[in-house]
């Protein structure tokens, strides 16, 4: 029977923390799946777990040194970094993955991450204080923007006695993530473009104030995520939100829905366009140019006069050459009967010129607008189509698959080679 990581080398850095005990079974279940299982053991790696057992569970030599003179001759370290199909470093320290953003090589596991052209995946194991380091924030985000991929840490019962972030995740976690990351799916979108909304946009009411909205920017996020992950270029554009650049995506950064509309309109041409932002449907007339002061405004308060915002997904939906060949909206309602749920996606997706809208009841006891969950329904041309409630992240994933299916269709019936 086959295994879904049989023929695939995954090279495995274990470097010097606490949680490399775990790293063993990441091997032992690596290898379970199929795959060989090569092992690069740092200084520090080898102060928890010895080399011997490295070597027994992996069914391979173990590398340690970047200057070993038999290690070089057998296998030297660029050909370490390229004979493989995914480098894993687990667990990733602190000091590790601050040796990675700064792009040393001072030793053989850096030198490899330098040298190597495959995916990296990398599962942080720290001190709750050492992940919420400025500095270990800003190495995690220079990793990201570098298209290295970061899996946990977890939250809960550290080692070192202390409770919070920092807790590597469990050898399971690591193989599916290796699984994801080598599965076929991985290239179903390569030499395709997307570009995604997220979050909210934010309209100036005068300098100190605006209008905006509960968006969280999760679901936007996911979606770029997991078209990148299936080789698409993602170019995001995102309103304010507390999320992360998602590994390997590009990300432009805007706070009004003007703003929001020119960074798309720079961003075309694309192959695939999601449009999940939450853009203010309307903006203050004339923010006004000092704060507003609440002296003579009288007992009733302030009104304020708004006009309408541009229609960024109804704008670049309709038909010319720059339009993206697959269109997908969603609609935000708040509306429990799934049947006029529907209904409202099935005109909004008609009235914008959409080709799907993913519709969503975002009314506050859903606990959708900010949280992990949504229930959704996918309204195409052919109908409707309900999916139980998901992570958000598997709501992404999802979609992307049916996005890289529909894109292949296209590809298909216009006679173009696949991806
Ligand atoms: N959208 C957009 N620009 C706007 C408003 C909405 O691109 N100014 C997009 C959203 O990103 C979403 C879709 O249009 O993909 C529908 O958004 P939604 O808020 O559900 O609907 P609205 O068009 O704003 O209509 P209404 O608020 O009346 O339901």
């Amino acid at each position: 029977m086959s295994r879904p990581l049989d023929a695939r080398t995954v090279l495995l850095v274990i470097a010097g923390g606490i949680a490399a005990y775990k790293s063993l079974e990441v091997i032992r279940r690596l290898r379970d799946k199929g795959a060989r299982v090569r092992c690069i053991l740092t200084r520090g790696g080898a102060e928890f777990v010895t080399p011997m057992s490295v070597a027994a569970l992996s069914g391979e030599k173990v590398y340690q040194e970047l200057f070993s003179l038999t290690d070089e001759g057998e296998m030297g370290h660029i050909r370490l970094a390229r004979d493989c199909d995914a480098v894993v470093v687990a667990p990733a320290t602190a000091d590790l993955m601050a040796r990675m953003a700064s792009g040393q090589a001072d030793d053989l596991a850096t030198a490899v991450l330098l040298a190597t052209d495959k995916p990296v995946l990398t599962a942080p194991a720290m001190n709750v204080q050492m992940w919420q380091h400025p500095a270990t924030r800003r190495n995690v985000a220079t990793l990201r923007g570098d298209g290295v991929q970061m899996i946990g840490p977890a939250a809960g019962d550290l080692a070192c006695g202390e409770v919070g972030p920092g807790r590597m995740v469990e050898p399971d976690e690591i193989v599916a993530a290796v699984e994801a990351l080598l599965s076929d799916a991985a290239h179903t979108l390569s030499g395709k473009t997307a570009l995604v909304t997220s979050g909210p946009t934010r309209e100036a009411i005068d300098p100190v104030r605006y209008l905006g909205n509960f968006s969280s920017g999760k679901q936007g996020h996911a979606i770029a995520a997991a078209l990148a992950r299936r080789g698409a270029r993602v170019v995001l554009v995102t309103g304010p939100t507390a999320e992360a650049a998602p590994a390997g995506v590009e990300v432009r950064r805007v706070e009004t829905g003007r703003e929001m509309l020119d960074a798309c309109r720079t961003a075309l041409p694309a192959d695939i366009a999601v449009f999940a932002a939450a853009v203010a449907d309307w903006r203050p007339e004339r923010p006004a140019a000092g704060k507003l002061k609440k002296s003579g405004q009288g007992a009733q308060g302030v009104s304020l006069a708004l006009i309408q915002n541009p229609d960024i997904l109804g704008t670049l939906a309709q038909a010319g050459p720059a339009r993206p060949s697959l269109v997908v909206g969603f609609a935000a309602e708040t509306e429990s009967d799934a049947a006029r749920l529907i209904e409202r996606a099935a005109h909004k997706r008609a009235s914008k010129n959409a080709d799907w809208i993913v519709a969503n009841d975002v009314s506050p006891g859903t606990g959708v607008l900010g949280g992990g969950r949504n229930t959704v329904h996918i309204v195409t041309a052919a109908g409707a189509e309900s999916w139980p409630t998901l992570d958000k992240t598997q709501v992404a994933d999802r979609l992307a698959e049916r996005i890289a299916t529909a894109i292949a269709e296209k590809d298909a019936a216009r006679g173009a080679p696949a991806a």
